[in-house]
């Protein structure tokens, strides 16, 4: 357990899936790998200074302020009133960019729970929401708790409403795991926001709202067949599946080899099956990563139960 004479701290903040097919921007979890670590120690000098960036192919920027791990710690201490502390921060990206997996997310999370733990946990997990929100929020421009919520809090993370953070956890069958295989494609959250329809058909919106219901029943009931059944989604796939060379032949075969569901992860381009068990959980993998190799596209594939964890301290 952390305590107040700690001098560095390094955690762990998981990737996510966000929208889980029916959800869109209210619903995510969170996998066991990949992740970022994030380390935090005191330093003699006032202020916050990322020192060091690994696995970020130099894409991210050291000053904290435009950083968003270091948005999100800024915005603790700021709340704190240690805004002088001196600290400094370590960032090792152990995911790619524009994923689907959270990526920024993990970040935001990641520095805000190690600066809270470094300092004795001042705030509870889930008050630590509204200030990785700002990192997530410089991130990709959206207030959307999808990704950030699930890698805070761990397990399937249902938002009522985005901008009060009402967040609530949901229930996760012992046998549920998730493959998920990121194929090597940039997609850029913002993008893949800005291709979806300002309006939608009510018959879509009675669709995904009948999906939503019908997951968290299945969830709240073991009801696996009820939790493949909803896991459809009539909002955002048919835009953003475009983006994906190859999804449709990865959906058919992870369904054809017994996944309850498949859908985007996030905004894609990784894309994620339930299923029912782990020895499935891995078949289903290997069909979608086949689909992959047939065109010619590297990709990595992850199975996992869901993390019911969330960010932790690893040393
Ligand atoms: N809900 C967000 C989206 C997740 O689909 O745009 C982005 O990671």
């Amino acid at each position: 357990m952390p305590s107040e004479n700690l001098q560095e701290v390094r955690v762990f903040a998981p990737a996510t899936v966000a929208n889980v097919a029916c959800g869109y921007d209210v619903l995510g979890f969170a996998i066991d790998k990949p992740g970022d670590e994030i380390v935090v120690r005191f330093s003699e000098e006032p202020g916050l200074k990322i020192t060091q960036i690994t696995g970020d192919e130099g894409k991210l920027p050291y000053a904290a302020e435009k950083n968003t791990a270091g948005v999100a710690a800024l915005a603790l201490l700021e709340h704190l009133g240690k805004s002088d502390l001196g600290l400094e921060m370590e960032i090792h990206k152990k995911m790619p960019f524009g994923s689907g997996l959270g990526s920024s997310a993990a970040s935001s999370v990641g520095g805000a729970f190690a600066v809270n733990a470094l300092l004795g946990e001042p705030l509870s997990r889930k008050e630590l929401l509204p200030f990785v929100m700002k990192g997530e929020l410089m991130a990709d421009g959206a207030w959307h708790a999808d990704n950030v919520g699930p890698s805070l809090l761990g397990g399937i993370v249902f938002i009522r409403d985005n901008e009060s953070l009402d967040v609530s956890q949901l229930p996760v069958p012992e046998d549920l795991w998730a493959t998920v295989v990121h194929p090597d494609i940039e997609v850029l959250t913002k993008e893949a926001r800005e291709i979806l329809p300002a309006k939608i058909r009510l018959s879509d919106v009675t669709k995904q709202v009948g999906n939503l219901g019908g997951l968290i029943c299945g969830l709240m009931n073991d009801d696996y067949s009820l939790i493949g059944r909803s896991i459809e989604d009539v909002v955002a796939e048919p835009y953003r599946k475009q983006l994906i060379e190859g999804f449709s032949e990865a959906k058919a075969a992870a369904l054809a080899a017994g996944a309850l569901g498949f859908s985007i992860s996030g905004a894609g381009p990784s894309v994620f099956a339930l299923c029912h068990g782990e020895e499935l959980a891995q078949k289903v993998g290997q069909a979608i990563s086949e689909v992959f190799a047939g065109f010619d596209r590297e990709h990595q594939v992850y199975c996992s139960r869901v993390n019911k964890t969330g960010v932790s301290v690893i040393s």
